[in-house]
């Protein structure tokens, strides 16, 4: 195979948190189709995510349910995971949400915020922290992928959970290559901005191309619509070989958007 049409995860197992929707589901479809030996979905959508395993093929994708607010389910996903196919090479932590009202300071409320934060902030450190312990113990230079957002780097005027969580998965991934570099572990995130799906769909109320609309508005780069699929390029990216020099890096997928 020559570099160019060889498959670039082949032989790996991954873990893909939120993997029954959107990003993740886009990304478990691409590292089975750059022959990862198998991905496990982990998400607490257990219809859509055993549909989507079984439409990967079982025999590279299955499903398992795993709220990562619970950090004994995260351990207990990693520890199945190298049990049963020898190794964990690559973590893909993904899930996340936005509140369901605005969040600006002034009308904060207490309860979505301890949500949104254990779900996209704590959840994430317990992906990174036991999926980091089985690479260390296993010997294996892994790869760990975060999904942060443009979020995470400028301020916003309403959903201030959001931004707040976002920032912080961005300092751990800083705080966490530096730890994890010396066993090989790579530690990176990507963010995207603007994606129609269902976490964006439902937050606007509105259709896929509608969503699709709005984004695309606030982006230099004209004419072209920024998917899953596209996000899910630059976590193969980060994920494979590709990058194995490349470590603390967040890859913006934003179609050079501009703050407004
Ligand atoms: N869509 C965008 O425009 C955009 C932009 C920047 C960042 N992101 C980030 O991308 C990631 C994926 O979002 P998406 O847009 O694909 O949305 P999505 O709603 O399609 O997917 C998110 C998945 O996370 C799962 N999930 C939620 N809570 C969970 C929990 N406690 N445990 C396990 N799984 C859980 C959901 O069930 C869902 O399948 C999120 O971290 C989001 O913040 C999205």
């Amino acid at each position: 195979m020559t570099s160019l049409t060889k498959k670039k995860l082949a032989g790996k197992v991954a873990i893909v948190t939120g993997g029954a929707s959107g990003i993740g589901e886009a990304t478990a479809r691409l590292f089975v189709a750059h022959g990862a030996r198998m991905i496990i979905i982990a998400d607490i959508q257990d219809h859509l995510g055993q549909q989507v395993a079984t439409s990967i093929g079982s025999q590279n994708c299955t499903y398992m349910r795993c709220d990562v607010t619970d950090e004994d389910q995260v351990k207990a996903l990693v520890q199945s995971t190298v049990e049963n196919y020898g190794q964990l090479d690559i973590m893909f932590s993904n899930a996340g949400i936005l509140s369901k009202s605005d969040q600006t300071v002034l009308d904060l409320d207490f309860q979505q915020f301890d949500r949104l934060m254990a779900i996209n902030l704590r959840g994430t450190v317990a992906c990174v922290k036991h999926a980091a312990r089985a690479m260390v113990d296993s010997g294996v230079r892994g790869s760990i992928v975060c999904t942060a957002s443009v979020a995470a780097s400028r301020g916003a005027l309403r959903r201030t959970d959001y931004a707040m969580s976002k920032h912080a998965v961005l300092g751990l991934v800083r705080s966490t290559s530096k730890q994890l570099g010396v066993h090989g572990i790579r530690v990176n995130c990507v963010s995207p901005n603007g994606v129609a799906t269902p976490m964006t769909c439902q937050a606007h109320e509105k259709s896929v191309e509608e969503v699709e609309e709005i984004y695309e508005a606030g982006r230099i780069l004209k004419g072209a619509v920024l998917r899953a699929g596209n996000v899910a390029d630059a976590v193969l990216f980060l994920a494979s070989d590709d990058s194995e020099l490349i470590t603390g890096h967040d890859l913006a997928v934003d179609g050079g958007f501009q703050d407004r």
